[in-house]
């Protein structure tokens, strides 16, 4: 095996990439241990972000969305693992090579979106969303945030455990559409 990357060989690559197939099965895992760790994530609302996030995939799930629908729904606010301020990309990022464009638009701005409800607050423009009136997702973030994400802050709410979606991110980011 090369030590250089210069000097590789089609054999070195026949071992790296078989290496990384068995990497990518590991996504789903992933993204259950990101999600479980927003239980450490309380930020001011009336629940931390696990419950927000499963009340959110919840909902979805009640209200009939497409399996990629209820998957977005539960992630799309998966980057406040790692970041808040950037978490829209974070998250939209994360699931790029396993969903259509049009979700992982609605995933990148659905924070421009739920604004609708705060930004006022922050002296940001509430019509944001306006911006994109146009894009093929604009319906797909306004259902996303409308009928989802913005009611998915109760703690009292009776939300299916995490482990009912594993199955569906098992199927949805068992492996990348796209790799290069
Ligand atoms: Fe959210």
């Amino acid at each position: 095996m090369f030590t250089n990357m210069q000097n590789g060989t089609a054999e070195d690559w026949a071992v790296i990439g078989a290496a990384h197939q068995e990497h990518f099965s590991k996504t789903p895992a992933h993204l259950m241990d990101m999600l479980r760790s927003l239980e450490q994530v309380s930020v001011g609302f009336a629940c931390d972000q696990l419950q927000h996030s499963l009340m959110t995939g919840t909902l979805a799930r009640r209200d009939g969305g497409s399996d990629e629908e209820v998957a977005i729904a539960l992630l799309h606010d998966v980057g406040k693992a790692v970041n808040i301020p950037n978490h829209g990309a974070i998250g939209a990022e994360l699931m790029r090579p396993y969903v259509s464009e049009d979700a992982y638009h609605a995933i990148y701005n659905h924070q421009h979106f739920q604004g609708k409800y705060y930004y006022e607050f922050a002296g940001a423009n509430p019509n944001m969303r306006d911006n994109y009136k146009d894009e093929t997702w604009y319906d797909l973030a306004v259902k996303l945030v409308d009928r989802w994400d913005a009611p998915a802050f109760d703690p009292e709410f009776e939300v299916d455990p995490l482990e009912s979606f594993e199955p569906l991110l098992q199927t949805l980011f068992a492996q990348p559409a796209r790799i290069l």
